[in-house]
């Protein structure tokens, strides 16, 4: 009897263990506000396909693009929550998490990608990642868009001829004194919202976004002018919920952060040429016209926004913006 038993507790054993074993796998939703045909569209895809390929037993990744789950104040907000576990909102999203993480959003810091790339590879970066580790999210790596490029249906080729404009803004409060600096009028709004505020007259314009997302967001049909000026990086952190992340079983995470590191390397080799092909795009289009400046303009637009990088010395640190500049050599 004490066999039947002990054969019978072994076998409750193996039906106890048999769901663990075929455990439904962990889910991961992945939100974000642009279309896929975008850097980080691309990497959002990557991941779920290679993370499919890797862990597909234990791990599901469930890609929300477009906006189609969360725009990004709600999606930061659902991270919180755990209503969502990983994000890529461009850095104008997290200085309210990190008040040095609006180092990104300063005008003209970084000269080109190349120096943002360079600069990702300095302790100070590194660091930055943790810098929102407070408010329980962690940052897991650097995702590359591109360069900010202004739109409205006027001419942009001097920095008077921003006067005026109502020009739609990420929330960020550096980027709005951006648009104070130029004697425009900055609007917070979401992502989503652009291309109707645009079309019915809400604002004129948009302060500054990269090529890949006015081509997929459609604005050159409601955008006669866009200004190649460079003024700005719009760049992203791979963010997840401190506390999800570290709850996650070691070898799935380790495999997970072997991912993510291969769709990193991809992301930031494409994100340059998707935006130099959402560009030709443009021009090709004949539609929208692209306004190029002179050096003497850019230095004129550089004055113009200088005070912006001297308002906020303080609070983002002498030192981090120092170690930016130094990454355009
Ligand atoms: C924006 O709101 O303009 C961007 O941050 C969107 C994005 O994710 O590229």
């Amino acid at each position: 009897l004490k066999r039947a038993l002990g054969l019978a507790g072994c076998s409750l054993l193996l039906f106890a263990a048999g769901p663990s074993l075929a455990a439904d796998p962990i889910v991961i939703k992945f939100s974000h506000v642009v279309a896929n045909d975008t850097p980080k569209g691309q990497g959002a895809q990557m991941l779920q396909q290679l993370v499919e390929e890797r862990l597909g037993d234990r791990v599901k990744i469930e890609v929300y693009p477009n906006s189609s789950l969360y725009d990004d104040t709600k999606g930061l907000n659902a991270l919180l929550t755990g209503d969502v576990q990983l994000l890529a909102p461009s850095m104008a999203k997290l200085g309210q998490y990190s008040k040095s993480m609006q180092l990104y959003d300063l005008p003209f810091l970084f000269d080109d990608m190349q120096a943002v790339s360079r600069f990702e590879q300095t302790p100070e970066a590194t660091k930055l990642l943790e810098s929102m580790e407070g408010h329980g999210i962690l940052g897991l790596a650097y995702w590359h868009n591109g360069m900010r490029q202004p739109t409205a249906n006027t001419k942009m080729q001097e920095p008077r001829d921003m006067r005026g404009l109502k020009l739609r803004v990420e929330p960020s409060n550096v980027l709005a004194d951006q648009v104070k600096a130029l004697r425009a009028i900055p609007r917070k709004m979401a992502f989503g919202e652009v291309y109707q505020g645009m079309q019915t007259g809400v604002i004129d314009g948009q302060a500054g976004n990269t090529w890949s997302n006015i081509q997929t967001q459609k604005w050159p049909e409601v955008q006669q002018y866009v200004t190649e000026a460079n003024l700005g990086v719009l760049s992203y952190v791979l963010i997840t919920n401190d506390s999800f992340w570290k709850g996650l079983p070691a070898e799935v995470r380790t495999e997970l952060n072997d991912i993510i590191a291969e769709v990193t390397e991809s992301v930031n080799d494409n994100a340059d040429r998707l935006n130099n092909e959402a560009r030709q795009a443009i021009a090709d289009s004949g539609s929208t016209t692209i306004t190029t400046l002179s050096a003497d303009q850019l230095a004129d637009w550089r004055e113009a926004t200088d005070s912006v990088i001297d308002k906020y010395r303080d609070e983002i640190g002498d030192d981090l913006i120092r170690a930016a500049q130094q990454s355009n050599q």
